[in-house]
Formats: structure tokens, sequence, C-alpha cells
């Protein structure tokens, strides 16, 4: 078990309990002010965007591939730290992981 720090898109913090492999994605929909993920997590939507913050951002694999050129349309891009919250899986080392939800395109 674990937790993440989410900022929504109204501003509201939100603590959140997480387990090893869970998606991020799932509880961000569930928020108000939280992400559509209108695809279901399937990398083609770009509606689960969040800003990662620089110290968490390096502790997850490169972002690459379908991810970047999504992220790449989106009009909010952070080079440094945009990813797409379902395409990354919880584990003990991202316990504490702080992040905000990008606003909505
Ligand atoms: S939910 Fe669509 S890209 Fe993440």
């Amino acid at each position: 078990m674990g937790k993440i720090h989410v900022t929504d898109r109204d501003g509201g913090q939100h603590e959140i309990e997480m387990s090893p492999g869970d998606s991020l994605m799932e509880p961000l929909r569930e928020l108000d002010g939280g992400i559509e993920a209108l695809c279901g997590g399937m990398c083609s939507c770009a509606t689960c965007h969040i800003f990662v913050a620089r110290e968490w951002a390096d502790k997850l694999e490169p972002v690459e591939g379908d991810e970047l050129e999504l992220l790449e349309e989106t009009e909010c891009f952070r080079p440094d730290e945009s990813r797409l919250s379902c395409q990354i899986v919880f584990r003990d080392e991202l316990d504490g992981m702080t992040f905000t939800i990008a606003p909505e395109e």
C-alpha cells in the first residue's frame, strides 16, 4: 500500500491510497475535478493528462511512443512533467508521489 497526492482541476487536494499494480488513472476518474479517461486507458485520448512533479517524474519509465505523441499534441504539454496517468502503474517506489491533473483540453 502507499499514497499519492493529487491536485485536481479545481485546485482541490486529495490523498489517495494505492496498491502495487493499480493504474493511476482509475482513482482519478472518480474525483470531482478529475480526469475523463475517455478511451478507458487505451493510450488514445490524452484526457488522463497529469503533470508529475519533477522529483517523481525521474522515478517513472521514460515517456515514449504513443504516449509521447499524444502528449505533444496537447495544448499544455510540459516536456519534463507531462504524463498519461493510464500509462503509470503504481509500485512501492511511488509512495508519496505528487502530481496535478492537467487542464481540460
Ligand atoms: S485514458 Fe485515454 S489516453 Fe489515458
